[in-house]
């Protein structure tokens, strides 16, 4: 058995737990990363792309932004889509001045596990038995395998930024946890494309066989999801069939449709709002998808994960500093606030967007009225363009 000591044990090498660890240094705090996956199934993992303006400046004001700078593409509207029609919302003169970026969460996972090298600090990957004990004494431990080796790390705090599917928030007593969830009747079909985006923006449309939406990683290289069944079978969908339905329903009557190019990847998320309340117990601090789940829609689970470690990296900031523990104790509250107006606004995009075997024709007309005062009315478009591209971290 190893033992180690660390003031913050963090849980996960996802964007929040990396974040974490990052913004702990350039205060000079201690952590040790522990994550059950290789880094290569982490850094591969292709999931969310777009980056509030928050996050873009978290990125640069943590010294971890240069590439983003370079590469990300910055977006200043979006459209939405239906009755084929293409709608512009003007994002950045609705909000004064704020936009959204277009960067690969696998980017901003490379960028953060360069940073995290460059330090010099612990981070290991490939952890197997990982626990947590402990969480209402002064030190907490988690103890993990690596290989044949044991390990137990003593620490101060512990951060559980390990995701939905974690070890971090099962920890926690469920008589002092509060759970909310929602599940959707469907799911996202998405694929990677070497194809060129031929829409400078995102495009959200609703169709009447579904939802789908197309997006980018880079000027070569274009993002696109289509609405499924939760227990969808990729085997029944050829490269011709997923090119087919999506310009089926992302094609405009002014012609737009999205280029078609090998597919390079391909897979299926399901869709689930989900909130645990406190987002801590003890010494232990939820973060992230640990603590709360969006549906992709409203593209906000990676920016509420950053936010999240924004808030907790500079209460343990102003702990080490100077044993202030306001910010800590604050943590939970201040979170929770943020997390259902992106639950609320990723739920409202969702049922706008979507649509549900449950519902009826009744239902799809109401969809299609809703877009069209959304498209049509100042302030619709305004308090769309609020949410979507986010407020400041607090
Ligand atoms: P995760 O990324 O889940 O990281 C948790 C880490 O903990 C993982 O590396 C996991 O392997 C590790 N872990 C799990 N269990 C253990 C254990 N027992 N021990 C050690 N480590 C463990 N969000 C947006 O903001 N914008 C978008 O456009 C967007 N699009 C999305 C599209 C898709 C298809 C999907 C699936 C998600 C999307 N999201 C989007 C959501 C976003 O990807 C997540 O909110 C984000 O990954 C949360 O980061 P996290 O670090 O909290 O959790
Ligand atoms: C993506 O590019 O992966 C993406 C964009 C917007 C979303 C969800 C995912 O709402």
């Amino acid at each position: 058995m190893q033992r180690l000591r660390t003031q913050v044990a963090i849980v996960g090498a996802g964007p929040s737990g990396l974040m974490l660890g990052h913004l702990l240094h350039l205060h000079g705090i201690d952590s040790v990363i522990v994550e059950n996956r290789s880094q290569e199934y982490v850094v591969e993992r292709v999931r969310a792309g777009v980056l509030e303006q928050g996050a873009v400046d978290l990125m640069r004001d943590a010294g971890v932004g240069a590439r983003l700078a370079r590469e990300g593409l910055r977006h200043s509207g979006v459209y939405i889509a239906f009755s084929g029609r293409r709608h512009h919302i003007d994002m950045e003169e609705l909000t004064g001045g704020r936009a959204i970026t277009v960067y690969g969460q696998n980017e901003v996972v490379k960028d953060l596990i360069d940073a995290r090298a460059a330090s010099g600090r612990p981070l290991h990957f490939g952890a197997s038995d990982v626990a947590v004990h402990d969480i209402d004494r002064e030190h907490p431990r988690v103890t993990f395998r690596l290989g044949d080796d044991e390990h137990e790390l003593t620490c101060d705090f512990v951060a559980g930024c390990d995701g939905f599917h974690g070890i971090c928030r099962p920890a926690i007593p469920p008589t002092r946890l509060q759970t909310y969830q929602r599940d959707y009747p469907f799911a996202w079909l998405g694929i990677l494309a070497d194809a060129a985006p031929s829409s400078d923006e995102l495009v959200y449309s609703l169709h009447e066989r579904g939802f789908a939406l197309f997006s980018m990683r880079s000027p070569r290289v274009t993002r696109l999801y289509l609405q499924c069944a939760i227990d969808e079978d990729l085997d029944n969908w050829s490269d011709d069939r997923i090119w087919s339905e999506l310009k089926t329903r992302l094609r405009t009557s002014d012609g737009w449709e999205p280029n078609e190019g090998p597919i390079t990847q391909k897979g299926v998320t399901p869709m689930r709002s989900f909130v645990a309340e406190p987002m801590r117990e003890g010494r232990l601090f939820l973060a992230g998808d640990a603590a709360h789940i969006v549906p992709p829609t409203g593209a906000k689970g990676l920016n509420l994960a950053m936010a999240d470690v924004w808030r907790l990296g500079s209460a343990l900031a102003s702990y080490y500093k100077s044993a202030d523990v306001r910010g800590l104790e604050t943590y939970s509250d201040r979170g929770i606030r943020r997390t259902w107006r992106a639950q609320r606004f990723s739920w409202w995009m969702t049922s706008m967007l979507h649509r549900s075997d449950s519902e009826n024709p009744f239902d799809y007309k109401r969809q299609i009225a809703e877009l069209d005062y959304l498209v049509s009315s100042r302030a619709a478009m305004t308090s769309l363009a609020e949410n979507y591209v986010g407020t400041a971290f607090d």
